[in-house]
């Protein structure tokens, strides 16, 4: 495994779920779990509210904190809506951008998530950007076509030193929330051919250092056999990153890959 060149991250996203109050009795149970986490990245992707909560929760840790969102646009008339500003401001490392919940409910596009793209990066922040198909693609066999275009779609206009601020998770739509994983393999292909493409766009050596992350019902059980693929470079984990012992085991299995 020669992994040298780009860095593990295993995020969780808590989506909706955990109040501010919950996140210090966490963090102690998370930190107990895993000493020796001292190859991959953890990140906790949370609510905005709970931001402030968690920085304070997770200081002198190895855990980053992220948002699960951001608006694409600077500052202005947006009511209820976040800059990218506002996040780095507070200490934000990370922001998910274009996850498939909010394409589907939010009616967030390719466009939209470019934009968003554009405005962490500008801001300092760290994207990860959610690109996946449904199993109706994946059915129709045009997984490849779509997911080339969701990446190309989200890199457009950024330039190559650009791209090592950026995270990829392949999340493919009927795995997540279903208890139902991608097979390893088939999750290496996908994470392999959007390696491929940014070889084509960026060059080998930036495509070489991209994190690009497996998620989609990532568990303590499937991480091990998923992480150990070549093109895997950790998981975005929603259920299983709201118990510290999944979460740490998932950690565990990726700093045994690395070891
Ligand atoms: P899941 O969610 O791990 O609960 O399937 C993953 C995600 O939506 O990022």
């Amino acid at each position: 495994m020669n992994r040298k060149y780009r860095k593990t991250i295993i995020a969780g996203n808590w989506k909706m779920n955990m109040l501010a109050s919950d996140i210090k009795p966490f963090a102690e149970e998370l930190k107990a779990l895993v000493p020796k986490a001292k190859w991959c990245e953890m990140v906790f992707c949370v609510p905005f509210v709970n931001i402030p909560a968690a920085l304070k929760a997770f200081k002198d840790t190895r855990v980053a904190v992220g948002a699960q969102n951001l608006n694409e646009n600077d500052h202005g008339a947006y009511t209820g809506e976040v800059s990218a500003a506002m996040l780095a401001d507070l200490g934000v490392k990370y922001v998910i951008v274009g996850h498939s919940e909010r394409r589907r409910y939010y009616g967030e596009t390719d466009t939209t998530v470019n934009k968003k793209v554009h405005a962490a990066v500008n801001a300092g922040l760290y994207p990860i950007i959610c690109v996946g198909e449904s199993i109706e693609q994946r059915e129709m066999g045009v997984t490849g076509e779509l997911i080339a275009f969701q990446v190309k779609s989200a890199l457009s206009g950024l330039a190559a030193e650009q791209i090592h601020k950026i995270v990829i998770a392949y999340e493919p739509l009927w795995a997540i929330g279903t208890g139902k994983t991608a097979t390893a393999e088939q999750a290496n292909e996908v994470c392999n051919s959007i390696r491929a493409i940014i070889r084509k766009l960026y060059g080998a050596r930036t495509a070489r250092s991209v994190t690009i992350q497996y998620g989609g019902s990532m568990n303590e059980t499937n991480a091990a056999e998923l992480l150990s693929k070549l093109d895997i470079d950790g998981g975005l984990i929603g259920g299983a990153s709201l118990v510290p012992e999944k979460f740490a085991a998932i950690v565990n299995a990726a700093n045994q890959e690395q070891a």
